[in-house]
Formats: C-alpha cells, sequence, structure tokens
C-alpha cells in the first residue's frame, strides 16, 4: 500500500519508544522508506543503533546541527519525506510543535513542512493527557490540519490503568496510509475558503456586521477536506465551536475587512483555489472610537469609508489560482450576479439571496465562464458544496488539458 513513499520517524522520550522498532517494520513490510531523528530524552528509552540498523539510513540527533556531519537538514528532510510521524510524542514534543518552537530538531523539522503532512501519536500518563495544556495543545493541532493519531487505553507504563498507551503500531499504519493513499479528486490541491460576516467596530462597543453564519463555509470545507483537499479557512466571527465542525483544515480567525484581506493575501502564494464566501461589509467606519460613543446629539452621522473588494483585488495577482465568488442579489439577480463574474475576473460565481443568510437549504445559480448557468434549487449546503467541488474538479482537470496542449 505504501510503494514508493517516504515516512520521516521523530521519536522522543517515552517509554514507548521500543514499539517505535517495530512500526520500522510495518511501514517497510507496506514498501515505505523510513528515515529517524530522535530527541535526546529519546535516545534514553531506545538505541540509535537499532534505529540505525532498522531504517537502513543515517539517524539524525541534534549533534547533527553541530558536529556539520550529515548534509541533510530539516529543510531537506520535509522535502524529501512524504509524511512527518511523530510516534511516541510527548507532552513536551506537543506543546513544541503547538508553539512552533525550534528548540530541538525533532520539533524544527515540524516547522519545515505543511500541518496536513504532519502525523502526531501521543503517548503519556492519563493525568497529562487529560491536563487542560495537552487537550489544549492537541486541539490546536488538530485545528491546523494535523492527524492526531489517538492514544489507546489500558496498562500504562507507570503502573496505572487509563488512556494514554501510545497507540497499536497497526493503528498508526491505519492512519498514515489514510494520509498518504487517497485517489480523490482533490487530493493535494490546496484550497483557501473565506466564510463568515465581517465586523467592522464604531467604537468599543458597537460594531456594524450581518446576520451570515458561516454556514456555507463549513459545508465547503468539510466536502473539500473529503474530497482530499488541503483546506485553509478564513474566518470571520461565528457563534459555532469550530474545532470538531472543521477538524483537518487550518483555521484562522478575523474579525474585520482589513484582517481578511491581509490573511487572504498572506495565504494566496500557496492556494490552488479561492473561495470567497464570506459576506464582507462594504463599508468600515472612518474612525474607531476609543470608548464608548454617547448619545448627545438627535440625529447622527456616521461616515464611513469603502473596505477594499478583497477577490477583486487579489485577482490581478492569483493568475493561476482558480477564483470562485458569492453573489447575494435582492434584485437583478442573473445580470448582477453575471457582471460580478467578469468585473472580478472569476472562474464560477454562487448565485444566492438574502434568504439564505443562517438557513439550512437554498436555491443557488452557479455561472461559469464560457457555460450555462446551473440551477441548484431548494438544496442544502452540503449539497451545493459537493456541485461547487466537482466544477471545481472539472475547471482543474481543463486547465491542465490546456496546459499540456501549450
Ligand atoms: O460585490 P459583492 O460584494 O456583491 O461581491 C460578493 C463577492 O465578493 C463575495 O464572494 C464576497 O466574499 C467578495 N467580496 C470581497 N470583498 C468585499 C466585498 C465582497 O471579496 N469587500
Amino acid at each position: 500500500m505504501l510503494k514508493g513513499k517516504r515516512v520521516l520517524l521523530g521519536v522522543t522520550g517515552s517509554i514507548a519508544a521500543y514499539k517505535s522498532a517495530y512500526l520500522i517494520r510495518l511501514l517497510q513490510q507496506e514498501g515505505a522508506e523510513v528515515k529517524a531523528l530522535i530527541t535526546d530524552a529519546g535516545k534514553h528509552f531506545i538505541g540509535i543503533d537499532t534505529l540505525r540498523a532498522l531504517t537502513g539510513h543515517e539517524v539524525y540527533t541534534d549533534n547533527f546541527l553541530t558536529d556539520g556531519a550529515w548534509r541533510d537538514s530539516h529543510i531537506s528532510l520535509a522535502e524529501w519525506a512524504d509524511v512527518y510521524l511523530l510516534a511516541p510524542a510527548t507532552a513536551n514534543t506537543i506543546a513544541g510543535l503547538a508553539c512552533g518552537m525550534a528548540g530541538n530538531l525533532v520539533t524544527s523539522t515540524a516547522l519545515a513542512f505543511s500541518s496536513h503532512r504532519i502525523a502526531v501519536a501521543p503517548a503519556m500518563n492519563t493525568a497529562m493527557w487529560c491536563s487542560p495544556a495537552v487537550v489544549d495543545n492537541v486541539s490546536l493541532l488538530r485545528r491546523r490540519g494535523v492527524t492526531i493519531i489517538d492514544p489507546g487505553e489500558g496498562s500504562l507504563a507507570c503502573g496505572a490503568q487509563g488512556t494514554g498507551r501510545l497507540a497499536e503500531p497497526e493503528d498508526i499504519l491505519a492512519a498514515l496510509t489514510a494520509i498518504l493513499v487517497t485517489n480523490k479528486p482533490l487530493s493535494g490541491v490546496r484550497i483557501m475558503i473565506t466564510a463568515g460576516p465581517t465586523r467592522e467596530w464604531l467604537d468599543d462597543v458597537r460594531y456594524i456586521s450581518n446576520p451570515s453564519t458561516g454556514k456555507i463555509g463549513f459545508s465547503l470545507t468539510r466536502a473539500a477536506l473529503a474530497q482530499g483537499a488541503e483546506v485553509r479557512l478564513v474566518m470571520g466571527p461565528v457563534n459555532e465551536l469550530l474545532d470538531d465542525i472543521i477538524a483537518g483544515a487550518e483555521l484562522i480567525s478575523v474579525e474585520s475587512a482589513l484582517d481578511m484581506q491581509r490573511e487572504v493575501s498572506a495565504g494566496i502564494d500557496t492556494t490552488d483555489v479561492l473561495i470567497m464566501a464570506a459576506a464582507v461589509s462594504d463599508y468600515r467606519p472612518v474612525v474607531r472610537a476609543s470608548g464608548k460613543i454617547k448619545k448627545d446629539k438627535d440625529v447622527m452621522t456616521l461616515n464611513l469609508v469603502r473596505n477594499p473588494d478583497i477577490l477583486k483585488d487579489i485577482a490581478g495577482r492569483a493568475v493561476n489560482c482558480v477564483l470562485i465568488g458569492f453573489a447575494l442579489e435582492s434584485a437583478n439577480h442573473l445580470e448582477n450576479a453575471q457582471r460580478k463574474l467578469a468585473d472580478k475576473r472569476l472562474d464560477m460565481i454562487i448565485l444566492n439571496d438574502p434568504t439564505s443568510f443562517g438557513a439550512e437549504t437554498g436555491s443557488f445559480t452557479l455561472l461559469m465562464k464560457n457555460r450555462g448557468p446551473i440551477c441548484i434549487d431548494q438544496a442544502s449546503k452540503d449539497n451545493l458544496a459537493l456541485s461547487i467541488m466537482e466544477k471545481i474538479a472539472d475547471i482543474l482537470k481543463e486547465r491542465k488539458r490546456t496546459d499540456e496542449n501549450n
């Protein structure tokens, strides 16, 4: 199943490190090539010679930073590997990953991988696994798209019973296979989705916003992940607890249109498809007053300034990116949406109306360049999202064909 795949194995300081030897064998039996890194603490639990003999490669340790013996660095190891597996991962290493620490080779190497290419198999005592710090760190990693291979229950090295045992090597292998072997239509495609409302503050206690709930963004995120895409979700303020809804996506929370523009701009060079489903405020107050504006006038005039059109502005820079927008229209629906498709230089625009705000279902029309409109009547947002993903796969295939013919 893993023929030709390259696994970088990070071993850290847990008694479960002895299981790494069997894990390497299992991965190799499936056809994978394995290289290992180990922390200083890990060396107390398994010998470097064992890892070297099993992998057939030099083992990377913190000494490589000073002895200059290896030409491979954490960057070239990340380029070599298809996936970075940390097994066993201690609470300390998990905290290092969550904070982006580069204090040793195992954690600094993680910084050179995109989150979707990292799998973490924790091993620790139950009380540690349940501690708020570890729970928060693990949840943060999941949110970024790291695969957490949950520990099992049973007897722990400290003599206690409970959750915290390193997952069985066979379960770790299954989780890695799910990451590495995908024949999904959007496998490896990097999709950035914006969703939810934006919030434009008037003063410290009031803002301008709209009733967007982010539901379409969640549906798009789930559909994209299910088709194998890597998802960066830039989300305006919504009421949902996001972790479980979009586990597997990289989540970036923003407030204002300017925040959203900054995050879209920061991610666009590593994006293949941008879907702007956010209900971005068209205007923001010229100034944000400090404190609370007093009600000392009968009529108050609010001075607003136009927000940048994030989608339109990025179109010039993102020439190779598939660009998708939404058009919420209350009149001249088709005509306005067609105009926006051309004006913002989009590949697709999805027309909807104000009744879809917060609703589970709605009626939508997909408009694409050089194609007739596709009407999707009274569909759930999940079904709409699946149709959009199908069209994205078609557009990408068509682009690939055109590139090959040129
Ligand atoms: O022009 P209109 O606001 O109707 O366009 C809607 C589309 O443009 C949506 O995809 C929305 O996310 C995006 N948009 C934007 N920046 C704005 C306003 C809307 O990117 N300031």
